[in-house]
């Protein structure tokens, strides 16, 4: 059933300097990239996913995880966590200062051998594996459930795997979990029915979405999370982002364009919007081209009507 209240805040976590920085073929010198952080830590938003401790073969982009995590302003209020393929990644992670780590699970075989070379029973065990790590550091663990609505290999993602997922990583004291639509295949109706059934199968547990919007269905999907109860979304400055596994794969929803929505619906973000549109100004620069956010284009309707009256 569709929840007919709409949450009244939302949580925006702004991953671009992860998803977004991660596919990226030229590399985003450390600087800019802890220059474009700190901006964002002045937006307002409550968590950045800063970087990855990944293979610097898999994905090269990530290679200055550690300088950059030393050298980011840490903003009071802000949340720094970090996106790990396996123990090894974790073990790397906690010896850094980070809020919390976030482990990538994806729910069909073929991407998670391919994305992580192991099996999503391997990736379990590496989870549980990450869970004492982790808290020998008092450092949180959540988990990102890729592929969660839809792969590119295996179709559509049953839901009964996700929520078999959810259920065991609930199980383990995961402090979230993350529903991933990691290359954009998820729709509003799927989104509505997943994010339901999980909302009451895992009875407590922190849920949020992950959405990219490879299709023009990222909006429609946010909303529908929105009516389904859920409170906290990923998003990335611009709209950068995808994913090393399929590159046609595209962004994930653009945080001023999130920010845009949500506020003209009277949903609280506490987020800047102007300053969001600063940090994407900075990428812009660096990438010579535009990004895929509309707000950024168009500016809001405050700023359209601003501009009217002028
Ligand atoms: N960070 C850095 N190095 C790592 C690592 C990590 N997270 N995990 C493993 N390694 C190192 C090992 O220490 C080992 O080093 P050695 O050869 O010096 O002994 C080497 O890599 C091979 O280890 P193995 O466990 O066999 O890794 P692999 O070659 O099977 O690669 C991953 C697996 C997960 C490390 C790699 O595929 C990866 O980094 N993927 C990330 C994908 C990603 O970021 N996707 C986007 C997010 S959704
Ligand atoms: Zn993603």
């Amino acid at each position: 059933m569709i929840h007919t209240s709409l949450p009244a805040r939302v949580n925006i976590v702004d991953v671009g300097p992860r998803d977004g920085f991660q596919t990226e073929q030229a590399f985003i010198p450390t600087e800019l990239k802890i220059r474009v952080i700190d901006a964002i830590s002045e937006t307002g938003v409550p968590k950045i996913e800063a970087t990855s401790f990944v293979h610097p073969k898999a994905v090269p982009q990530m290679a200055d995880a550690r300088e950059v995590l030393r050298a980011i302003r840490r903003a009071p209020g802000v949340a720094y966590t970090v996106l790990v393929p396996n123990t090894k990644g974790a073990e790397l992670a906690v010896e850094e200062s980070i809020d919390a780590i976030r482990l990538v699970v994806c729910a069909s075989e073929t991407f998670n051998q391919r994305n992580v070379r192991m099996s999503v029973e391997e990736s379990v065990r590496d989870c549980e594996e990450i869970v004492k790590i982790a808290s020998r550091r008092d450092v949180p663990v959540e988990v990102a459930i890729g592929v969660s609505f839809g792969c590119p290999f295996e179709g559509p993602t049953p839901e009964k795997r996700v929520a078999e997922l959810a259920r065991t990583f609930a199980g383990m004291g995961i402090r979230e979990i993350s529903i991933a639509d990691t290359v954009g295949m998820a729709n509003p109706t799927q989104v509505t029915r997943l994010m339901t059934r999980l909302r009451a199968d895992l009875d407590g547990a922190k849920l949020s979405l992950h959405i990219h919007n490879t299709r023009g269905l990222g909006f429609a999907n946010a909303l529908a999370g929105l009516q389904a109860g859920i409170d906290t979304y990923d998003a990335s400055i611009g709209g950068l982002g995808g994913c090393p596994v399929t590159p046609a794969a595209t962004g994930n929803l653009p945080t001023e364009d999130l920010v845009n929505m949500c506020e003209e619906m009277g949903i609280e973000t506490g987020i800047d919007i102007d300053k969001v549109m600063e940090a994407s100004r900075l990428m812009e620069e660096f990438l010579g081209r535009r990004l895929p956010s509309h707000v950024l284009l168009a500016g809001t309707n405050q700023q359209a009507v601003a501009r009217h009256q002028a």
